[in-house]
């Protein structure tokens, strides 16, 4: 399973990719608010840090301007991902970029027909958004199981990006079901690592070595 980090902070991103697990980054116009930097300079400071797939997402809706914003983003780095809402021009501009050889994610999924079109269209990755349906009484865990299946049943390359992820129970449900990637924000990554009972076998295995009076060094 592929950990994509969801932020545009660059800060939170260099500190989560010391720990040697960040496959990727996703952005989308609200995280770029939040973290109140320019959009071209950050995205172009994230391809230094991370290797992998970095989303940078279009702001234009219609087909055309959303086709130069793409292309002009793709120029940044190699690895940029243009993100593209799935509207019908999303969906045609996916299909257009994906022609070009450039990877598309296609973001704002909430129904398993939506997944097939970008599959269909050439996406890279599609993000359905389980956090978001899950807050409106759907079972956002459900869409990914049955995105998965579909994009078995026809050998789809598109990857399945699980977004708008809340917790680490989201992670591991979407890793249960095999979903590719997950991107989660900063802190639902760090909260993976937390165990209380890890806490506590810790710090008595360190008090009993302390009592044995030897050192490795
Ligand atoms: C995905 O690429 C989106 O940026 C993100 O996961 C949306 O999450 P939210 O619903 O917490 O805003």
């Amino acid at each position: 399973m592929k950990f994509f980090v969801d932020t545009a902070d660059l800060s939170e991103i260099r500190k989560f990719a010391e720990t040697g697990l960040v496959d990727g980054v996703t952005t989308n116009p609200s995280l770029i608010m939040q973290a109140g930097n320019d959009f071209l300079d950050t995205v172009r400071e994230i391809c230094t840090m991370i290797e992998g797939p970095v989303s940078a997402e279009v702001t234009a809706t219609d087909f055309e301007t959303m086709l130069v914003e793409g292309r002009k983003l793709a120029k940044i780095a190699e690895n940029v991902v243009i993100k593209v809402p799935l509207t019908v021009d999303g969906i045609r501009t996916c299909k257009a970029l994906s022609d070009e050889g450039t990877m598309v994610n296609v973001t704002l999924c909430f129904s398993p027909a939506q997944a097939i079109l970008a599959g269909k269209a050439g996406a890279s990755f599609i993000s359905p958004f389980v956090g978001r349906l899950d807050d409106i009484g759907q079972d956002g865990m459900g869409l990914i199981a049955e995105i998965v299946s579909i994009y078995d049943n026809y050998d789809f390359p598109t990857e399945v990006l699980v977004a708008s992820v809340r917790s680490t129970q989201h992670v591991v449900d979407a890793a249960k079901i095999g979903a590719e990637v997950v991107t989660a924000p900063p802190k639902v990554l760090w909260q993976l690592f937390k165990h209380p009972l890890t806490d506590i076998g810790l710090e008595s295995f360190l008090n009993d070595w302390k009592k044995t009076g030897q050192s490795i060094l």
